[in-house]
């Protein structure tokens, strides 16, 4: 299990948090409770994410991953204009390492796919990146299986990011793939952003009475029980709900839970 960051921020994932202190505390609470993936980005905040990670947890602890990501720019709250150009791409990464007070960041991540941009050429940043040494291994988000093919052309990749829950289930074959292959898969979005619809809740509300656990918990237990590969990473503003997700990695489905989750439909 790991941690997104995006939830960190102000409404609109825009400026800083509503209680910075809390968000301090949701940083350190990660690693005190073994977390050492903690997912972010240049675009959160803008810039907020990052800054928080490195005034709550630096020096980092040896084993803590930091995987940032670049790719799209900030215009206001809930804008996320792409541009995956590959200098703004190695702009983005030196602002990242600046931030974070990194040499070297472990895994960066393309945020997404550029129409305007043949991807060939955002991953070629990523690639040079690499090969400077700025970054240590390479991930991609947003991507179906002919970019995950054209990127993996490139360079090593050795995860994938793309939004994936017991309510959304579009990227299943992207799943497969990485599974197949070996790659690491952190689906977004894993408790469907705190919304998991009513048809969904009610299935995951039954299998959540018999473990005294949350539709939340039972939703994070699904996803670690759907493939060896997948790193929920779920997002909080709160020490309480992150301490709840974390304890959702030890509940154990039964292949009947599993199969009647399995039955749930799209949100
Ligand atoms: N690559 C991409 O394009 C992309 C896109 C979106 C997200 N991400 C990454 O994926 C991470 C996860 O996505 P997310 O944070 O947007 O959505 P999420 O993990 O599905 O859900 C987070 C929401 O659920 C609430 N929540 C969390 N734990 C809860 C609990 N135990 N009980 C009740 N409510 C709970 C949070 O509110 P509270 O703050 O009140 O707990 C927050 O509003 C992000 O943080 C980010 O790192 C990546």
């Amino acid at each position: 299990m790991g941690f997104g960051t995006m939830r960190l921020t102000g409404p609109g994932i825009w400026g800083p948090p509503e209680d910075q202190d809390e968000a301090i505390r949701v940083l350190k609470r990660c690693i005190e409770l073994g977390i050492n993936l903690i997912d972010t980005a240049d675009s959160y905040g803008p810039e907020v994410a990052e800054n928080l990670i490195a005034e709550a947890l630096y020096p980092y602890p040896d084993d803590l991953v930091i995987a940032t990501k670049g790719g799209l720019r900030r215009t206001g709250p809930g804008q996320w204009p792409r541009d995956l150009r590959p200098e703004r791409i190695k702009a983005s990464c030196e602002g990242s390492l600046r931030r974070l007070k990194l040499e070297r960041i472990d895994l960066y991540q393309l945020h997404a796919v550029d129409p305007k941009v043949p991807y060939e050429e955002t991953v070629g940043a990523a690639a040079e990146l690499k090969a400077e040494g700025k970054i240590r291994h390479v991930g991609i988000c947003n991507v179906g299986r002919s970019e995950l093919e054209i990127a993996r052309g490139i360079v090593e990749v050795v995860s994938v990011q793309n939004r994936y829950s017991v309510v959304a289930r579009s990227s299943e074959r992207v799943l497969r793939k990485c599974e197949a292959d070996g790659l690491g898969y952190m689906p977004w979005f894993p408790l469907g952003a705190g919304n998991l619809g009513e048809e969904a809740a009610a299935a995951l509300d039954e299998v959540a009475a018999v473990h005294d656990a949350s539709r939340f918990q039972i939703a994070l237990a699904w996803l670690l029980a759907r493939s060896p590969v997948t790193l929920p990473i779920p997002g909080t503003s709160k020490v309480a709900h992150l301490e709840e997700n974390v304890a959702a990695a030890s509940i154990k489905l039964t292949d009947d839970e599993l199969a009647k989750l399995d039955e749930i439909t799209e949100a």
